[in-house]
């Protein structure tokens, strides 16, 4: 495939894990722009940028209509919480549910109609093992991330015979910023110490390791290639094993 041809978009590609996934994509020879809200973030990733907030429509189609056609949309912007379902605010969960949720499906509604003028094209959604799993105290996060892969099912479903395929990475705990706030949110709520916080989040990963930002980008380059044409409608569990039946 050659590479230098194909355009990709990954959002929230300043930090984490779609900063790994947009410099792999970068050093594989694609034509990378990362977008996001945090502007001097953006820059200092040193790659084209567009900032964009995915839960605005008419931010969405702005830089939409601005970068143009892509082939490969990266749709990592993703925001977490942490609290009691039944303390949970409604500001709390509309947030995490218009970024995690809403925000890939503006995405793919603006991005994807192009793919499939061309008759190619690839949508992957950075999920996360709580779209196949619960966890205590992330009722928002968790049902945001089940609905974000019942949306990448049925836009895998509705796309299949149009050259496009739609698929879900499922990391489990990684070691980006997101994760290191989540330690610290629950240093300040229980007062234990981050290395038993960071150990209790990972008792239930086999490997008992946080997964690095590179093994997500690796995954997101092999859906994107040529080899991975059939592969439509699948949540990748990138998570040592902890989801596993
Ligand atoms: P991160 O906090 O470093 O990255 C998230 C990015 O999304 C940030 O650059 C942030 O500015 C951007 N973002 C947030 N709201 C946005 C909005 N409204 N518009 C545009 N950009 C927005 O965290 P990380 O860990 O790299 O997260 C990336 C994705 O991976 C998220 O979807 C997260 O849910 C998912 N994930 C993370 C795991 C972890 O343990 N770190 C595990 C499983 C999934």
């Amino acid at each position: 495939m050659n590479t230098e041809n194909k355009r990709v978009f990954v959002t929230g590609g300043g930090s984490g894990i779609g900063l790994a996934i947009a410099r792999r994509f970068a050093e594989s020879g694609y034509n990378v722009t990362i977008g996001g809200r945090n502007e001097e973030r953006l820059r200092a990733a040193a790659l084209p940028y567009a900032v964009l907030d995915v839960t605005d429509e008419t931010s969405v189609r702005e830089v939409s209509a601005r970068i143009g056609a892509i082939d490969i949309l990266i749709a990592n912007a993703g925001v977490a919480h942490t609290a009691p379902a039944l303390k949970t605010s409604i500001e709390d969960w509309n947030r995490i549910i218009s970024v995690n949720l809403t925000g890939v499906f503006l995405c793919a509604r603006s991005f994807a109609p192009a793919m499939i003028e061309r008759g190619w094209g690839r949508v992957i959604a950075v999920a996360s093992t709580a779209s196949l799993r619960a966890y205590p105290y992330a009722s928002a996060y968790v049902a945001s991330k089940h609905g974000l892969l019942g949306l990448v099912k049925t836009l895998a479903l509705e796309l299949a015979k149009t050259g496009v395929t739609a698929n879900a990475i499922c990391p489990g705990f990684t070691d980006t910023p997101m994760f290191r706030q989540s330690v610290r949110n629950i240093v300040d709520k229980t007062g234990r110490s981050p290395e038993e916080t960071a150990a209790a989040l990972l008792k239930d990963q086999p490997m008992g390791r946080l997964i690095k930002p590179d093994e997500v980008a690796d995954a997101a380059l092999w859906l994107a290639s040529e080899s991975a044409r059939s592969v439509n409608g699948q949540a990748i569990a990138i998570d040592g094993g902890e989801t596993t039946p």
